[in-house]
């Protein structure tokens, strides 16, 4: 309904969605090391489901990574400045506890193969025990990105192969002046 006034009808309509309407609001975690095709095609499909989709970068300097959490933040938030429900954000410690601080009940992994289910299957349980509101939902990326890992890119890169169709444009150039690559 239009009121004398449509734009205060419109803004209090807003105002009423956003504190009465719960947003739905997912999490993809992981270490992103870097910033894959395949994760941003999660990204992408996920970020249609969901109001509000949240990458949650892991700080886990023991697992000595490539590129920082920075560094990854800022990676993942250029690849998805096309996305605008879609936000970066770092946490150490529990999932659960960082889900809980930006009231998330969602947690969203990509499965590529049955491999990947038995490792995805304890943590999704793991995480239902430490917080039985949260759910897991698995999705499957496109499948010409079924065998791509951040760990592999890097394998190839480094030992001199083409991973330019696996990760996108912007991780490619990061790859190039990070990473020597030894030949032979
Ligand atoms: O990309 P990855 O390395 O497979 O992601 C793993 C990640 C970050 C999702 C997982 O290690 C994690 O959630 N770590 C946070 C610590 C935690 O909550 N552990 C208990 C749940 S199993």
């Amino acid at each position: 309904m239009i009121g004398s006034d449509g734009a205060i009808v419109k803004t209090l309509t807003i105002e009423f969605s956003y504190h009465f309407i719960r947003m739905r609001t997912a999490i993809y975690p992981g270490s992103f090391d870097p910033l894959t095709n395949g994760h941003l095609d999660i990204i992408r499909r996920g970020s249609r489901l969901f109001d509000r989709f949240l990458v949650a970068v892991l700080e886990n300097e023991g697992k000595a990574p490539l590129f920082s959490v920075a560094e990854r933040m800022e990676l993942i938030t250029r690849c998805t400045s096309d996305m605008p429900n879609v936000a970066v954000h770092s946490f150490s410690g529990l999932l659960v506890d960082f889900m809980r601080r930006v009231d998330a009940n969602v947690v969203v992994r990509g499965i590529r193969a049955v491999s990947d289910y038995e490792y995805e299957l304890q943590m999704a349980l793991m995480n239902r025990e430490l917080h039985p509101q949260i759910e897991t939902i698995f999705m499957l990326p496109a499948v010409e990105y079924t065998y791509v890992s951040s760990r592999l890119v890097k394998e190839v890169f480094r030992l001199g192969g083409d991973v330019a169709r696996l990760v996108p444009p912007t991780v490619l150039e990061s790859l190039k002046a990070r990473l020597p690559v030894t030949v032979g």
